[in-house]
């Protein structure tokens, strides 16, 4: 029989650091422990809510719910054509993984250093940073169905990435359990650097060329500067996503404000900085009693200890009404509000 905890803190299983409990967790260390957590009879009429590091979840109230704390290990490497393929279990640390295919001479995740949380969540939100999104390094995934009852391989098309989104955050939400990703890190190898301020960072660095660990550590310091460590401070990285707006908008936006940050997509729309946005409505650094915005990065709020996830949902919808009463423009929460 499955350990099922009850009433269990879930402070340290998300990053904000909210105090709630849930009705019932359970660590899943293998898939034998998922199908018995499953089939357990306390989990029956439950909903089920999947937590990986909880780096991308707000959490409003105690969960009457059986909370899956995944924590599967495991990490293979396979030779494909033109690849490597490396299988990680869900459970294990995003940036540990990232530190140990470039140690083990597999690199093309050195973009996607330092983000919190699991490998298995990083297709939810198909994570994104310095240039890269986890879909360009992605070749597919195990999970478990619970429509079907069987586990599933689902591709890289199945998974219908796009920016922060995916099925998972869709009509996948409540119907997948992800248990292993299997990365596709393409060979040759070729250095991303189109960042601008990665660039800059490395053109700071006095080797002629950027190996994968020079561009892993130029990525931990831009992070570092910028972003809070959640160890330190509560957080969930970007707080919004970067809205995206047509060529018109913008334009016209352009005119009324020369400053604006907005990066053309290859469709023709713009990716707005969120961050300036937000930044220049005026609410970077500010505080709301135990939560608030970052001083560093209008884009993230924080939370001292002591909140709620209600009080920072309520600084989150006084953020996007100020950016919509000024800018036109309607800026979506990036975490899964729970
Ligand atoms: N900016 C401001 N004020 C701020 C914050 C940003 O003016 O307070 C301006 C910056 O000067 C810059 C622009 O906004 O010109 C963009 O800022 P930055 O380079 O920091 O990137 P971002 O768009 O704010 C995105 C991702 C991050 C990712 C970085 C680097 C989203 C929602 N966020 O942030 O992802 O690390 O780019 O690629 O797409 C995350 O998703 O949790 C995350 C941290």
């Amino acid at each position: 029989m499955a350990d099922f905890l009850e009433f269990y803190p879930l402070r340290r299983h998300n990053t904000f650091g909210f105090d709630v409990r849930a009705r019932f967790a359970v660590h899943v260390r293998s898939e034998a422990d998922l199908l018995a957590a499953l089939a357990d009879p306390r989990a029956q009429g439950l909903p089920l809510v999947v937590l990986g590091g909880g780096s991308n979840v707000v959490l409003t109230r105690d969960l009457d719910a059986l909370v899956l704390l995944m924590e599967i290990p495991g990490y293979a490497v396979a030779s494909a054509d033109a690849a490597h393929l490396v299988t990680a279990g869900a459970g294990e640390n995003w940036h540990a993984l990232v530190s140990r295919t470039i140690a083990d001479g597999l690199p093309g995740l050195e973009n996607l250093a330092l983000i919190p949380g699991t490998a298995g969540a990083a297709p939810i939100q198909n994570i994104g940073a310095y240039g890269v999104e986890l879909r360009e390094r992605f070749d597919s995934l195990r999970a478990f169905d619970r429509h079907s009852g069987e586990f599933v391989h689902l591709t890289l098309e199945q998974c219908q990435f796009a920016y922060r989104d995916s099925l998972f955050k869709r009509e996948g939400r409540d119907r997948y359990i992800i248990t292993a990703v299997t990365l596709r890190l393409p060979l040759p190898w070729q250095p991303v650097l189109g960042y601008a301020e990665l660039a800059r960072e490395l053109a700071q660095d006095s080797a002629a060329h950027s190996t994968a660990d020079r561009i892993r550590d130029a990525v931990i310091a831009i992070r570092s500067r910028k972003l809070p460590d959640p160890a330190q401070v509560g957080n969930a990285g970007s707080f919004f996503k970067n809205p995206v707006v047509g060529a018109e908008q913008r334009d016209a936006l352009l005119v009324r404000y020369p400053d604006l940050v907005s990066h053309a997509q290859p469709d023709g729309s713009y990716k707005l900085a969120a961050g300036w946005l937000i930044d220049q409505c005026g609410f970077k650094g500010v505080s709301d009693g135990p939560v608030g915005v970052y001083g560093k990065q209008a884009l993230v709020l924080v939370h001292h200890g002591g909140g709620t996830g209600q009080a920072l949902l309520a600084l989150a919808h006084r953020i996007a009404d100020a950016v919509q009463a000024r800018f036109g423009v309607r800026i979506e929460p990036e975490p899964v509000v729970l």
